[in-house]
C-alpha cells in the first residue's frame, strides 16, 4: 500500500496539508455572515416610508400596535424587513426619499408601496401604482451608491449617517417585489392568459435589476416570491367575477394561479442568474407558501380571522375600496371613523385588506428565518454562502 511505503512525517504532513485544505470550507459554513448593511427593494410589503414621504403619510391607525403612530408602513406594526434588519443586529432602514430623520449608515430602503417591476404607463392617481418603479429604485440606489461616497468624504456627522464604500460589497440586497405588477393587468381587465403573457417581460426586467446591482458590487441577495394576491380582499373584491371561483380556503383561485406562475419564472430566473452571476449568492424565499399556510391553517397558531380584514368597513370582508382603513364619513356635520381597526390585530391576519398585520409579519419573519423556505435552505445569517457551498 502507498501509505505504508511512506515516512510517518510525510504522512502527517500530507494528512496536515488536507486537513487545512478542508477547515476553510468548513470554517466559513458555520460562521455566520456579517453584513454591515441592507439595501431594500419593494412594495408596500417592504416600504418603511417611502410612499409616505413623498405622497403623503400612511395615516392613523397604521402604525398603532409598535410605534405609536404612523410610522410610513402599511400595518398596524413592523413589517418582515423590519424583523430582518432587527434579527441582524442592524436599526430598522431609513427610507430613502425620506429627508427627515434618516440615517443611512446601515442601509437603505427604496421600497415604496404601490410599486411595480415594470413601468406603469399610468399615473399613481389613475390608478393608485408607485411612479417608483424597480428601475427607478435601481436609479436612486445608484445615485445612493455614489453620491454617499463623496458626501462621506466631508467627514463629521456624514460619516456617522452614511454608509462606508466596503458596506455595499458586504450588504444583504433584499427584494420583495412583483405583486403589483400581476394585479396592474386584472385591473386594467386584461384576462388572465394576457397577464400570463407578460410575466416573462416583467421577470425579464427584474434579472437585468439584479444584473445591474451585481455590476456595482453587490454580492448577496435575498428575494421573496410573491404572495397569494387571490386571498386578499382587495383584489377579490374588485374583480368579483374571477373572484367567485373560490378555494377550499376561500382564496380567489385565479389570482393565485398566476402568482404561482409568476413564482415559478421567478424561481428559474434566479437559477439562471446564479449561472450568469458567480460571485453572488442568491436565495430565493417561498413567502407564498407560508403566507397561504397561514390563511389555510392560521387558526392552529391563533389567527382566528383569516381573510377577513382587521382595519375596515362593511362587506363580506370588512372591506371597502372606496372607504379604507382610516377612512372617515361626515355625519351631521361632524367627521365619524368608520375604517375602524378591530380590538385585537394580533388575531388577524389581514390588517386593511392589502397589507398583513404585524402579528402576520412576525409569524412569516420567524418562519423564514432558518432557511426552511429558502432555496438553498440556509438560514437568513448564512445567506452570504452560495449555493453548493
Ligand atoms: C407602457 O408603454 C410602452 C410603450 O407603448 C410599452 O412598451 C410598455 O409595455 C407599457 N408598459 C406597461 C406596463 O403596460
Ligand atoms: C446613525 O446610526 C448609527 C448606527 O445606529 C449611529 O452610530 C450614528 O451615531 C447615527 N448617526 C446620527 C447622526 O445619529
Ligand atoms: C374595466 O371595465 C369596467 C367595467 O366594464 C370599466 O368600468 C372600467 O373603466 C374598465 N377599466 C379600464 C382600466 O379599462
Ligand atoms: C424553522 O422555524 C419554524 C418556526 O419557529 C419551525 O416551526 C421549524 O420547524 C423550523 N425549521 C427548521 C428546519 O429548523
Amino acid at each position: 500500500m502507498l501509505m505504508a511505503s511512506l515516512s510517518p512525517i510525510l504522512a502527517t504532513t500530507i494528512f496536515a496539508i488536507s486537513l487545512f485544505s478542508l477547515t476553510p470550507s468548513l470554517v466559513l459554513a458555520s460562521k455566520p455572515c456579517h453584513f454591515p448593511a441592507i439595501f431594500n427593494f419593494g412594495d408596500s410589503n417592504s416600504d418603511t416610508g417611502g410612499l409616505s414621504a413623498a405622497f403623503g403619510q400612511a395615516g392613523p391607525p397604521n402604525g398603532e400596535s409598535f410605534f405609536g403612530g404612523p410610522a410610513g408602513r402599511y400595518s398596524d406594526g413592523r413589517l418582515v424587513i423590519d424583523f430582518i434588519a432587527q434579527s441582524l443586529g442592524l436599526p430598522y432602514l431609513s427610507a430613502f426619499l425620506d429627508s427627515v430623520g434618516t440615517n443611512f449608515t446601515h442601509g437603505a430602503n427604496f421600497a415604496t408601496a404601490g410599486s411595480t417591476i415594470r413601468p406603469q404607463n399610468t399615473t399613481l392617481h389613475q390608478s393608485g401604482f408607485s411612479p417608483i418603479s424597480l428601475n427607478v429604485q435601481y436609479y436612486e440606489f445608484h445615485d445612493f451608491l455614489v453620491r454617499s461616497q463623496v458626501v462621506r468624504k466631508r467627514g463629521g456627522v456624514y460619516e456617522t449617517l452614511l454608509p462606508k464604500e466596503e458596506d455595499f460589497s458586504n450588504a444583504l440586497y433584499t427584494f420583495d417585489i412583483g405583486q403589483n405588477d400581476l394585479t396592474a393587468g386584472y385591473f386594467s381587465n386584461m384576462s388572465t392568459e394576457e397577464v400570463k403573457a407578460y410575466v416573462p417581460d416583467v421577470l425579464n426586467q427584474f434579472q437585468t435589476i439584479i444584473q445591474y446591482i451585481y455590476g456595482q458590487g453587490g454580492r448577496y441577495f435575498w428575494i421573496h416570491n410573491t404572495g397569494p394576491v387571490g386571498c386578499l380582499p382587495y383584489v377579490m373584491e374588485r374583480i368579483p367575477v374571477l373572484a367567485g371561483q373560490i378555494d377550499e380556503n376561500g382564496c380567489a383561485s385565479p389570482f393565485n394561479e398566476v402568482a404561482q406562475f409568476f413564482n415559478l419564472g421567478l424561481k428559474k430566473t434566479v437559477e439562471q442568474l446564479r449561472r450568469d452571476l458567480p460571485l453572488a449568492a442568491i436565495t430565493y424565499v417561498d413567502v407564498y407558501s407560508l403566507k397561504y399556510s397561514l390563511i389555510s391553517q392560521g387558526r392552529k397558531h391563533g389567527f382566528t380571522q383569516p381573510l377577513r380584514t382587521c382595519c375596515g368597513h362593511g362587506g363580506k370582508y370588512n372591506y371597502n375600496k372606496n372607504l379604507g382603513c382610516g377612512g372617515k364619513i361626515s355625519k351631521h356635520g361632524k367627521e365619524v371613523l368608520v375604517g375602524a381597526p378591530c380590538k385585537d390585530p394580533s388575531t388577524y391576519v389581514n390588517w386593511d385588506g392589502v397589507h398583513f398585520t404585524q402579528a402576520a409579519n412576525q409569524y412569516i419573519f420567524e418562519h423564514i428565518v432558518n432557511g426552511s423556505f429558502s432555496d438553498p435552505p440556509i438560514p437568513l445569517n448564512m445567506a452570504c454562502q452560495r449555493k453548493g457551498n
